[in-house]
């Protein structure tokens, strides 16, 4: 398989060394001519100065050019011309606003519609650079202006670290492959089938937006995590704390990156009461105010989630006066009676104040709820609690999930159908299995964080 790839900087010269290390024919293209001579000039022998350091590299790029497994070359419509993969791995740097520059991703766009106008083939085309979700979408928009046969245009952003880029990505401990078609997925497996012994391939497939958002996410995760260090960091040496003793206790937590199922945000007695108290304590302390404002971000977010169904529920309904409101689960989560936190704390008292009537279910937490709405003045008359789940969703316009007890797991859908006078789901637990309430094809379903399903409202 010949492999073209637009960038010899950092990524794409690494990435092209690694896959001539797999045996693959790679054109490395660059529009700097000085670049290119140098690293000609280098796996040459004539010079040692590669224009960029990285341990075993010099190495696999001298032996994959003198086994002319590798070549380098300012002549971008050649080398697209000529490959199944093009690779797209150039600079995407931040503009004054902080948003991705995509100018140099559109112009090796713009050069392969006009190769593929002049010479008609199947390629895929893949987005290595990191590059905001939906620029997959863009790109094939711009190729699709000169040729309007058939192509892929595919996300499989870097992961690897400067510093060990090489063995990143020699033993890469996962890919990310946004693909749309079963054709370009199996090509993607034989592209990087020796990377993986057999049966061991980590390569993470997916629709091209995920797969763009998904290089975002991690990054942005990671740097969520040194922000929220270095706060607790700066508290613990003016509080007479040592962070570095406390790390290896914090990292025995194993939940620890592992929250990753999105809801209707945190509840329960803890979180809430501690990232509070925690704010308080950096404000008593004299703490950065960008260190305590942080927590107060997370603590407002939260407070946010916890409305998104009801956002959605009034884009749907701007006036819900006198609309009958199923609701699932009352406790802040399954197996529990404990409400403190819940969302339906917040989510029931907006729909009762918006004229709703709110006819609730919840097996465990009914009663700690009722006495929760009196301790907080809400007026109740328009809510009524029931035994059974079912009830609650006669002739109601619509059903709200608020948590995951396993009994919601899997509804009977006919009864769901005959009860409600609207099918419309609304799931903040993603209690529903995604792929079932797609084939009944009658429910509208609205989720957290997966597009929504059967848009009939
Ligand atoms: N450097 C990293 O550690 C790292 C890690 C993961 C992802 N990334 C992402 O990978 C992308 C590339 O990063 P980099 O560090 O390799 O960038 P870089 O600036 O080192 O290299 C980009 C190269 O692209 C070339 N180029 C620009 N326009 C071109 C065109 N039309 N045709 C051919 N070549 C062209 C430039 O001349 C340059 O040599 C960026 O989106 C970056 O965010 C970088």
């Amino acid at each position: 398989m010949i492999i073209s790839v637009a960038g010899s900087g950092f990524v794409g010269l690494v990435h092209g060394a690694v896959l001539s290390k797999q045996g693959h024919k790679v054109i490395l293209f660059d529009i700097n001519q000085d670049k290119i001579n140098s690293i000609i000039n280098f796996c040459e022998g004539k010079s040692n100065d590669l224009p960029i350091f990285e341990e075993g590299l010099p190495e696999i790029l001298r032996t994959s050019y003198k086994n002319k497994l590798i070549e380098f070359t300012t002549d971008s419509k050649r080398a697209i011309r000529e490959s199944t993969f093009v690779f797209i791995a150039v600079g995407t740097p931040p503009d004054a606003n902080g948003k991705a520059d995509l100018s140099y991703v559109d112009s090796v766009a713009h050069k392969i519609g006009e190769v593929l106008k002049e010479t008609p083939s199947y390629k895929i085309i893949v987005n290595k650079s990191t590059v905001p979700v939906g620029t997959a979408r863009r790109v094939r928009k711009i190729i699709e202006q000169y040729y309007q046969g058939e192509f892929e245009v595919a996300s499989n952003p870097e992961t690897l670290a400067e510093g060990r880029a090489v063995m990143d990505s020699l033993y890469p401990n996962r890919l990310i492959v946004g693909v749309e078609s079963e054709k370009a997925r199996k090509l993607f497996e034989e592209l990087y089938s020796s990377l993986f012994s057999p049966g061991q391939s980590r390569i993470h497939f997916m629709a091209p937006e995920s797969s763009e958002l998904t290089k975002y996410a991690c990054n942005t995760y990671l740097a969520s995590q040194v922000a929220l260090t270095n706060v607790f960091a700066n508290l613990a040496k003016k509080a007479g704390a040592n962070w570095r003793e406390m790390i290896p206790a914090v990292l025995g937590d194993e939940r620890i990156g592992r929250f990753v199922h999105p809801g209707l945000g945190f509840g329960g007695s803890c979180f809430m009461k501690d990232v509070s108290q925690l704010y308080n304590t950096i404000k008593e302390i004299g703490g950065s105010e960008q260190d305590f404002q942080l927590l107060k971000q997370v603590l407002e977010q939260n407070e946010n989630q916890k409305m998104q169904l009801n956002i959605v529920l009034d884009r749907i309904y701007p006036e819900l006066n006198g609309k009958k409101i199923a609701v699932w689960g009352l406790a802040f989560k399954k197996d529990t009676n404990d409400i403190r936190e819940a969302a339906s704390l917040k989510v029931i008292p907006d729909l009762l104040k918006k004229g709703a009537k709110v006819i609730a279910h919840d097996p465990q937490a009914s009663e700690e709820f009722m006495h929760e709405m009196k301790k907080l003045n809400v007026d109740t008359t328009n809510l009524m609690i029931v035994e059974d789940m079912y009830e609650a969703t006669k002739d109601s316009e619509a059903l709200l999930i608020l948590n995951d007890w396993k009994l919601y797991r899997r509804p009977d859908y006919n009864q769901l159908r005959s009860n409600l006078s609207k099918r419309l789901i609304l799931d903040g637990k993603d209690v529903f299995n995604y792929e079932s309430i797609k084939e009944q094809k009658d429910f509208e379903y609205h989720c957290i964080g997966r597009p929504s399903v059967n848009i009939l409202l």
